[in-house]
């Protein structure tokens, strides 16, 4: 039995990006293990948040991790904020990181770039705050997107670095990616990956949009002009995306995919991969309507969080005692 951990940001509208990299993977590996599964909306304040929306999305984000299969009974579901040895640890882990170290990562360099002389310090520290996420569980494997890679890495340097100076406290966690590691990329900018923050709505798939917005946006995603299905994402990222997308769905190789439209166009492809996701997401999105104003959710989520805490605390307690952090 392995432990897992892992979190998503409700700082926006759940993207298939989301749900392919990271959220079915999330219930495809519960049984059998310890699973956690965070909302984590302390790492969403690290950019300006309007208050109600925040709020908002944390519930609905919670009802979709049920939605897309996750078994609260098996698996514990919590919001970050209410587990406060998040920050705490948290802290901790900014203390050990460098300044250089963190202002290398690409995700940070991604967002300070675009907010001139206003970058808040939270952006900066973000990664720590994602070790201690991952660290309190002593967790084994973080089931992400390959985005996240870094990350995850950073979180592995920075258990190294506390384990050789104050002993044997964290287990070193593993990435886990499913499915070769799927990237979805933005149906308008296929060689930018598609984004919940993304404000061109074309671009991207959310978990929530109908039948016909989903085809209508995978019918004008970009592609080219050569009118042939397969897979080379240098000079046809647009198709190499939707034949992701759909090897993804149906577990189909990139292979078998191009052989079976091999003397097909790209309207009968686009229509076959808008038609796999619409099926995919349509019972997600029929669980989602009926959980989201149930007050079990609320149920759920607070013993999420005592179960989540008390693991956590155990770990705490450790990291204070290795470092000196007590009085008696
Ligand atoms: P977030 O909220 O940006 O994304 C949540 C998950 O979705 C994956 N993802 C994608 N996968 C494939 N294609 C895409 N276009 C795509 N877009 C997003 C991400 O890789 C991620 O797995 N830093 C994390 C949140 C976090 C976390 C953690 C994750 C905070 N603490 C602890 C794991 C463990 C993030 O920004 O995810």
């Amino acid at each position: 039995m392995s432990i897992i951990f892992s979190g998503i940001q409700p700082s926006g509208n759940l993207t298939l990006g989301n749900y392919l990299g990271a959220l079915r993977n999330f219930s495809k590996i519960q049984a059998g293990n310890e699973c956690y599964y965070c909302v984590v909306n302390q790492h969403a304040i690290t950019v300006p948040q309007d208050p109600k929306m925040l709020h908002e999305r944390t519930r609905q984000l919670a009802a979709i991790y049920i939605a897309s299969g996750l078994d609260p009974e098996q698996s514990t579901l919590f919001v970050q904020s209410e587990v406060p040895e998040h920050v705490q640890l948290g802290w901790i882990m900014t203390t050990l990181s460098y300044v250089g170290e963190l202002e290398r990562m690409t995700q940070y360099k991604d967002k300070a770039s675009k907010r001139g002389d206003s970058i808040p310090a939270g952006l900066l520290t973000y990664p720590p705050l994602m070790a201690a996420d991952i660290l309190l569980y002593q967790t084994n494997y973080v089931p992400v997107g390959d985005d996240q890679k870094q990350h995850l890495e950073i979180t592995r340097n920075l258990a190294q670095r506390f384990n050789r100076v104050y002993g044997d406290v964290f287990t070193i966690p593993d990435i886990y990616l499913g499915h070769d590691g799927t990237r979805v990329m933005s149906l308008q900018e296929p060689t930018k990956k598609m984004s919940k923050s993304d404000d061109n709505t074309t671009a991207t798939i959310y978990l929530l949009d109908n039948p016909k917005d989903i085809e209508k946006k995978i019918k004008r995603a970009q592609t080219d002009s050569e009118n042939s299905v397969h897979y080379d994402v240098e000079q046809k990222p647009g198709i190499s995306n939707l034949i992701e997308i759909l090897s993804a769905m149906t577990d189909q190789t990139h292979d078998e995919i191009t052989a079976a439209y091999a003397d097909k166009g790209y309207g009968a492809f686009k229509k076959d991969v808008a038609d796999a996701v619409i099926s995919t997401l349509e019972p997600i999105q029929q669980r989602y309507q009926q959980l989201v104003g149930d007050p079990e959710l609320d149920d759920i989520l607070e013993k999420g969080a005592a179960k989540a805490h008390a693991k956590a605390n155990v770990t705490y307690d450790k990291v204070c005692h290795a470092m000196g952090l007590y009085r008696k």
